[in-house]
């Protein structure tokens, strides 16, 4: 008989995770169903023990919430204080979080960009930011300078990282006297409601790869001005999803599917792709 998985969070209605777990399914040939289920902090513990589900991902806004649910977690989830998968065992939930390892692995396999030494700019400080952190500092990145709205959420994801000599906290006011950066990244959710603050075009040299962890309408506007500020790359959240995806999934199934297809399919280049699964 199939078990049963699903991605919780809200808004759902657009999310690309059962797409993308179908495509991982048929690839390996191991049944399962998996739905997309509208939660909000409100019904979030309901939905997910009424759902009879083998493994969960979470979405926005739950993952600090689904993490303070578990009875145990991954160091990497612990280290993020929030948890994107969820693996059932027995009655209670283990908590891990897939999220930087994808990040990392998009980054490093995909786009072939080598973040070894790496000055690295985080603007944000919440569950997304929290998620990637250290799978930056395990990259083995030189330093990563974080940057919030509020300065003291800055200061509590540094300061939980536990590396003051790597990793720093500022605030927005000082951008224009931080230098140039070797990756920018943007982990706010300023651009899904649409206004992201304005960005020194100093933070960018010809080298810099910029990556905005949302995909689609929502990483627009930042990848834009990293082209206008002369980035040779300018890299969306399309492809770490699909590697989060495949990161959950192996922890689920035990096996790790390929993500090229599924990658090319969900960014319009299925065309591009020899092979069709
Ligand atoms: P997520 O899980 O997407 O990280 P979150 O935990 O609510 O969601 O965090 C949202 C992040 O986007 C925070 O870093 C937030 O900054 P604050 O901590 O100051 O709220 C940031 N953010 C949201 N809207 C923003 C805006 N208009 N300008 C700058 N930062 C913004």
């Amino acid at each position: 008989m199939s078990k049963h998985y699903a991605v919780l969070g809200s808004p759902i209605t657009h999310s690309q995770s059962p797409r993308i777990h179908a495509a991982f399914a048929k690839q390996t040939g191991i049944a399962m169903d998996y739905l997309a289920i509208e939660a909000n902090h409100d019904d979030f513990r309901a939905k997910l023990d009424a759902s009879n589900l083998a493994g969960a991902n979470i979405t926005l806004p739950l993952k600090e919430a689904a993490f303070a649910l578990c009875r145990t977690s991954s160091t990497r989830a612990l280290r993020a204080g929030a948890a994107n998968t969820l693996v059932r065992e027995g009655e209670h939930w283990h908590g891990d979080n897939t999220d930087g390892v994808g990040l990392v692995r998009d980054l490093t396999e995909r786009h072939g960009l080598d973040l070894r030494q790496r000055r690295v700019l985080l603007l944000g400080a919440g569950g997304a930011a929290r998620g990637v952190a250290p799978a930056l500092l395990d990259a083995g990145i030189g330093a990563l300078f974080v940057v919030n709205r509020n300065p003291d959420r800055a200061d509590a994801l540094a300061d939980a990282m536990g590396e003051p000599g790597r990793v720093h906290a500022r605030t927005w006011e000082t951008l224009p006297k931080l230098g140039e950066f070797d990756l920018l990244l943007n982990a706010t959710s300023a651009s899904r409601g649409g206004s992201l603050p304005s960005l020194p075009m100093a933070l960018a040299a010809p080298r810099s790869a910029a990556v905005d962890l949302s995909y689609g309408e929502a990483a627009i506007p930042f990848l834009a001005w990293a082209r206008a500020a002369g980035c040779t790359h300018a890299i969306d959240g399309l492809g770490m999803l699909v590697e989060q995806a495949a990161e959950s999934f192996l922890l689920w199934h035990g096996v790790r599917p390929s993500t090229d297809s599924i990658f090319a399919q969900l960014s319009g280049r299925a065309d591009a792709l020899v092979t069709a699964d």
